[in-house]
């Protein structure tokens, strides 16, 4: 197996668990996203709930790309970054007052609504405050994403976003609003999508509401799809960046926008996953009655994607070029679900050996908790361990 590169020395002078985070493989994710969305002068919002480690975010701020934030943290993360907040969009169902008013003191670039109730409160702020909020409507466009059914969110059955049944209903609401001004919609179908074929189906249903807005009467100066592009979790040794090309493709080749409108993403996962890696220590192998557990100092409160997801990460014995040996895979936490993989193939691991879990750049410190009181991971890049 080929394994990824890692300053191990370095390594073994750190308390584990960890995350370490290679910027070389940012920045070239960040230029390849960059050379493909500007073939078509596409705007990337960077989704920042995957991940806002402070050195990664000085460098996706000086590559240029806008911020999609979903609270007020995030949005207060993403100016303290120095992200203009004419590059910040703020999303999510459940909007705070504080957190909407937080936008409009910044005069963020768009909030996108995603319900009546919040629209008029948005209007109601705006007024107390003097200022027109930006609003882009988040609509449901019942695609389905062909992915985890937690992390589908574009159907019917999810609780995001306005249904397509009830956008003229909306629209004339909105006209009623002194302080709101409809500037685009959003969509977002869910998250880790390999099959561009879901993408494509987003740009017909798009192609058929901007009808529907323009039947209204309504010109939208920009549309927003969201982001959900997949990464390949099986083998970020040689796909360490991401299907870029294609993706943006799908939206060149098949979204109709209209003149002057532009076309924004929010991209999480695609843009930090691969950079990073949970480091972690083997505390004991142990021999169960049918298996070999290797027994971590990380767990589901480092990394909890499998756990919550079942999602698979590979992992690495980065001391050991032993034959090889089938583990299961666990951490410390009191908790069956503490299981990063089962049966996994090592190379013959014993206590002391590093051991990488890959692709965790997204969803995984930022989904860290304390649970059995333990300390959250610390964090290290590739720049600062050189
Ligand atoms: N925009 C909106 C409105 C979203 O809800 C999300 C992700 C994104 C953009 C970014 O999606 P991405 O490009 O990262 O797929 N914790 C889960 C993923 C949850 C994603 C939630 N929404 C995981 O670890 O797989």
């Amino acid at each position: 197996m080929i394994k990824g590169k890692f300053p191990i020395n370095k390594f073994n002078e750190i308390q584990t668990p960890f995350y370490y985070y290679d910027l070389d493989v940012l920045r070239k994710t960040l230029e390849e996203i960059n050379t493909e969305s500007q073939k078509s002068d596409f705007h990337v919002h960077y989704a920042m709930k995957a991940n806002v480690n402070p050195s990664i975010l000085a460098v996706i701020k000086d590559a240029g790309l806008g911020a999609d934030c979903v609270s007020g943290g995030e949005v207060q993360a993403a100016l303290d970054a120095g992200i203009p907040a004419s590059k910040v969009v703020f999303a999510g169902v459940g909007k705070a007052d504080w957190e909407i008013n937080l936008g409009l003191e910044n005069d963020i670039f768009c909030f996108n609504a995603e319900s009546v109730p919040e629209l008029e409160v948005i209007n109601e702020l705006a007024v107390a405050k003097g200022k027109t909020a930006n609003v882009a409507l988040r609509i449901n466009p019942n695609v389905d994403a062909h992915t985890h059914h937690y992390i589908t969110t574009g159907t019917n059955e999810n609780k995001f976003g306005i249904n397509m049944e009830d956008i003229d209903s909306v629209v004339d609401l909105i006209k009623t609003l002194t302080n709101v001004k409809l500037i685009g919609i959003h969509f977002h179908i869910g998250s880790q999508i390999t099959d561009m074929t879901a993408f494509h189906n987003l740009c017909i249903r798009v192609n058929e509401l901007q009808e529907q807005f323009l039947a209204k009467g309504v010109t939208l100066k920009n549309i927003n799809v969201g982001g959900g592009l997949g990464i390949n979790y099986e083998h970020p040794n040689h796909f360490p960046i991401p299907e870029f090309e294609a993706f943006f493709k799908v939206y060149r080749d098949h979204l109709n926008l209209l003149p002057g409108q532009t076309l924004h993403f929010e991209l999480g996962r695609a843009v930090v996953a691969q950079c990073g890696t949970l480091i972690s220590k083997v505390l004991y192998v142990k021999q169960g009655a049918t298996k070999k557990f290797a027994i971590l100092d990380a767990g589901f409160t480092d990394l909890i994607r499998p756990a919550l997801y079942q999602a698979f990460h590979l992992i690495e014995n980065i001391s050991s070029e032993l034959t090889t040996e089938a583990y299961d895979v666990v951490g410390p936490i009191c908790e069956s679900s503490d299981t990063f993989a089962k049966d996994f193939v090592l190379n013959q691991t014993k206590r002391g050996d590093l051991i990488a879990l890959r692709s965790a750049g997204a969803y995984g410190e930022i989904m860290a908790s304390q649970y059995n009181l333990r300390k959250l991971p610390k964090a290290y890049t590739s720049d600062e361990l050189k």
